[in-house]
């Protein structure tokens, strides 16, 4: 009866494990667009850093409201343990609400080696990694695509000057994770130079 019962309780544990699938590419790449697509078809539940990090950028008496700022503006990556922070609790809140909901788009993380580290740091063994998915676009097109969200989007960081920094950003900092994913056969990539119902598809 104890083994019975004790190999249940593990394999509730498992069921119970986040399921992760970091989505990730250039600025302006789609990935917001494309998870949002993936939610509506299948159970997962969408988190953007990016997102998390702007709320708690707004939100009143957050103590790390004006570094986030000057962050996002310079297109620099915030410290991990300011993101980290809001990403475990999301996935935290989530799955406190409902229990069924334990598989996670997390998107734009891990931007760098210090988001790598914090995550490896903070969530080793607590979930589990899938793949990464990889929205692969050109540098020219994502700043397009940006410029033009940057028109209603309100986006302290949709304008070119910030959007040069975004781009370094992404080619010296993301790239290499993304690499790193890679040699491990862990990294899914799409053509995200199509139309999003393409790119969907
Ligand atoms: P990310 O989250 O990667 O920064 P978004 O999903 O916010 O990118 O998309 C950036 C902008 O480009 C948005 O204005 C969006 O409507 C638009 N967009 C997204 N995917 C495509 C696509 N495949 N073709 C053209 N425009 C797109
Ligand atoms: O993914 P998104 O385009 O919304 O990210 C906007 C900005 O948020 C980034 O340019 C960066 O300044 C910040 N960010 C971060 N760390 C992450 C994700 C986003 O610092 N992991
Ligand atoms: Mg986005």
């Amino acid at each position: 009866l104890i083994f019975l019962v004790s190999s249940l309780l593990y394999r509730v544990s498992l069921m119970m494990k986040p399921q992760v699938v970091f989505v990730l590419g250039g600025p302006g790449a789609g990935k917001g667009t494309q998870c949002s697509k993936i939610v509506e078809n299948y159970s997962y539940t969408h988190l953007s850093a990016g997102d998390l990090l702007r709320a708690e950028r707004a939100r009143e008496g957050s103590e790390f409201g004006q570094l986030i700022a000057n962050y996002i503006k310079e297109g620099k990556i915030v410290p991990v343990e300011i993101t980290i922070n809001l990403l475990r609790k999301a996935m935290e809140e989530t799955m406190e609400k409902d229990a069924k909901k334990f598989r996670f788009l997390i998107d734009g993380f891990p931007r760098n080696e210090d988001n790598l580290q914090g995550w490896n740091t903070v969530m080793d063994g607590k979930a589990d990694v899938k793949f990464v998915l990889f929205f692969d676009c050109s540098n020219e097109v994502c700043i397009h695509r940006c410029l033009e969200r940057g028109k209603s989007s309100g986006r302290t960081d949709d304008n070119r000057e910030s959007l040069e920094k975004r781009i370094q950003t992404y080619l010296q900092s993301t790239r290499p994770i993304i690499e790193l994913y890679e040699k491990h056969g862990k990294v899914r990539t799409i053509d995200a130079s199509r139309s999003v119902d393409e790119v969907s598809k």
